[in-house]
């Protein structure tokens, strides 16, 4: 079964570029699901109910969010409603929304987990022992996991890469909107890369217009976000994951950059 990841979608260059080509793409590489993150696909911040269901028309079968969760209000109403979006599963309880979910898709049930890193991000729960909580559960209804480790710090999510080898397909980092040249497979079986970088405006800085954050850093006052203009990077991960295993055999990172 062939998975294709999107690393955090940035505003509407990204949600545009994704309406134009994703179902060629889905078609032309012959995916079966799709996975993107969405934390930043409402104005690189947040995501609103709208855009959440422009982007699951598109082709995306399950969103997965991270600290910018909450940062569109209008969430709050939604996500105990939907069932293609998770958030990190580690926020305490009790916390709207989902932190895992099955999806079945071809007759094949995936399931998805969404956990956020503490290294320089908010102090949830221990992501660690939360996924070991959630992957008792999942085990009995799945060998296919996945794991989104929404995470800053590179050595936590290595570290989460060796303690879920064996047991999730594919873990893959999102958070830093910087893509790694690190894909590999664990001798366990998981497919794993420290991030799948940013869908968003190629000349910017993690999507946001560079003089604003140049001004940002030297300056040292506050400024209002505004996206890039020009091309825009689609940055991805495809990978094959076997249906009887569970274990990932192939992982190869994408990038592409479209003129906008
Ligand atoms: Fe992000
Ligand atoms: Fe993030």
């Amino acid at each position: 079964m062939r998975f294709f990841i999107i690393g955090d979608i940035v505003g509407r260059p990204a949600r545009n570029l994704l309406k134009n080509i994703l179902k060629n793409m889905i078609d032309k590489n012959e995916i079966d699901f799709v996975i993107a993150n969405g934390e930043n696909a409402s104005g690189g911040n947040g995501l609103t109910y709208k855009n959440y269901q422009e982007l699951i028309s598109c082709g995306i079968d399950i969103i997965t969010m991270g600290n910018h969760v909450w940062d569109k209000k209008e969430i709050f109403e939604y996500i105990d409603e939907e069932n293609k979006i998770i958030r990190p599963a580690n926020y305490p309880e009790p916390c709207l929304g989902k932190g895992y979910t099955i999806i079945n898709k071809n007759n094949i049930n995936i399931g998805i987990i969404n956990l956020s890193g503490r290294v320089f991000l908010s102090s949830l729960d221990c992501p660690f022992k939360t996924f070991e909580k959630i992957y008792n559960t999942l085990k009995k209804e799945t060998n296919i996991i996945i794991l989104d480790f929404h995470a800053e710090a590179t050595a936590e999510k290595i570290a989460m890469g060796w303690f879920v080898d064996g047991k999730v397909s594919l873990m893959y980092g999102t958070h830093t909107h910087v893509q790694t040249a690190d894909e590999k497979i664990l001798p366990k079986g998981t497919g794993y890369i420290t991030d799948v970088g940013m869908t968003g405006p190629y000349y910017s800085v993690l999507g946001v217009n560079k003089d604003i954050i140049l001004k940002k850093f030297i300056t040292q006052q506050p400024v209002r976000h505004e996206l890039a203009k020009g091309p825009v990077q689609l940055n991805g991960l495809i990978v094959d994951i076997d249906e009887k295993s569970g274990k990932s055999i192939y992982i190869e990172r994408y990038l592409k950059i479209f003129e906008n």
